[in-house]
């Protein structure tokens, strides 16, 4: 029997809430294109269709919004223990902590509640921007309760409040990397939910998955490489050198998504919309056209096509988000289909456990 590593091609979950089609391109959110969402809905409005199944009608999108905005302030005892970690711990192992932290014997309950996602998804903004700025000898900047989802965030890490169309383009990567199916960190969040354990417990398990450099994503070295590059007369050269060396180009090819990735498709729309005419954009568009030819001529049949990783970056320089916390906001994003996984989980739950195959010694058995 052919050897099946890493559970690919393995279905580990019926589930309603996300489709991933790497053949067609599609990425739907509960009968929605996630792209039409994230170029037309608000960060609050998506979550609402993840969490409920429904998008909110006017009542009850002020409804969430309030219940946002009350849990965006941070807990006396979350900022003391934000205080108490040591400043070389880094964003995500900061975030895995202090999210286990909340599971008080309060919390810690079984099933978990919408309520608790909700509150968990504010709270992971305030962290992020608390323990940004204090590492900065910052004084944190309390949220402000004009502002929507993405724009405060944007607000409490600078003090400023943001370019609607900046906040605009963060709303819309948001809310694309809120779902992607049964990706490592959803399964791992689930897995951990399915022995009755509570959801901060599950959102801390994944928050670890989500670590690893293979999952986390790294827009970062996207950016590198344009900044490599420079200008669009040098990136061919860039390109073909790289690629003849057999390195890989950073934005490039997808394991599940072999035709375009929809999430690319639509930060491109935003970040043109955003930057359009500037000479980085500019440039990030040309090593995107020359980066396609060059690997369907270097690397015929493997369909490899533009990444979300690609536009992530593009939108986050645009919007001058710091390298450091790439990864820490797609898990801001990524909290929202977690969570949703994780009720879904415990409205069926049984416990996930495989098996797996002895290839060890046996003992020895008598003469
Ligand atoms: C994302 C990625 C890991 C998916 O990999 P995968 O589906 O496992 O594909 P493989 O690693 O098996 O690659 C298949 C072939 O395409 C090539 N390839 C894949 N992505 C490539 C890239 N970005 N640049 C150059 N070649 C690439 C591989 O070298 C391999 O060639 P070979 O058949 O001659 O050995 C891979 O495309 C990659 O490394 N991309 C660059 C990093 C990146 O953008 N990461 C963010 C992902 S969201």
């Amino acid at each position: 029997m052919a050897k099946v590593t890493g559970l690919e091609g393995v279905v580990a979950a019926e589930t309603d809430i996300g489709l991933v089609d790497g053949e067609r391109g599609h990425l739907i959110y509960r009968g929605y294109w996630a792209k039409d969402l994230a170029v037309n809905y608000s960060f609050e409005e998506a979550a609402h269709l993840l969490w409920y199944g429904s998008l909110p009608d006017g009542r009850e999108l002020a409804a969430l919004q309030t219940r946002l905005r009350e849990s965006r302030k941070l807990p006396e005892q979350v900022r003391l223990l934000l205080d108490a970690l040591p400043k070389t711990l880094p964003m995500m192992g900061v975030l895995q902590a202090v999210v286990a932290s909340l599971a008080t014997e309060e919390e810690a309950v079984w099933p978990p509640k919408v309520s608790q996602a909700e509150r968990l998804t504010a709270l992971l903004i305030a962290i992020i921007a608390y323990r940004h700025r204090s590492l900065q000898g910052l004084a944190p900047i309390d949220p402000d309760p004009e502002l929507d989802h993405a724009a405060n965030y944007l607000y409490m890490l600078t003090g400023e409040r943001p370019n609607p169309d900046h906040a605009k383009a963060l709303t819309a990567y948001l809310i694309l990397g809120m779902e992607h199916g049964m990706n490592a960190s959803t399964f791992s969040g689930r897995v951990t939910l399915s022995t009755q354990s509570d959801l901060f417990a599950a959102v801390s398990a994944a928050i670890g998955t989500m670590k690893g450099p293979l999952h986390g994503g790294a827009p970062s070295e996207v950016i590198a490489m344009l900044e490599e590059i420079g200008t669009k007369d040098r990136a061919e050269a860039w390109m073909r050198n790289v690629l003849e060396n057999g390195g890989r180009l950073m934005g490039f090819g997808h394991r599940i998504y072999k035709t375009k990735d929809p999430r690319a498709e639509a930060l491109r729309i935003v970040t043109e919309r955003l930057t359009g005419g500037d000479p980085s954009f500019e440039l990030a568009l040309h090593v995107e056209e020359t980066a396609i030819r060059l690997l369907a001529e270097y690397k015929p049949g493997r369909r490899l096509y533009t990444n979300v990783e690609f536009f992530a970056a593009a939108v986050m320089m645009a919007i001058k988000l710091p390298t450091e916390l790439f990864t820490p906001t797609f898990t801001a994003a990524r909290t929202v289909g977690w969570t949703a996984h994780m009720l879904e989980q415990a409205g069926i739950n049984r416990i996930f456990r495989p098996q797996s195959t002895y290839t060890g010694r046996m003992p020895v058995f008598g003469d």
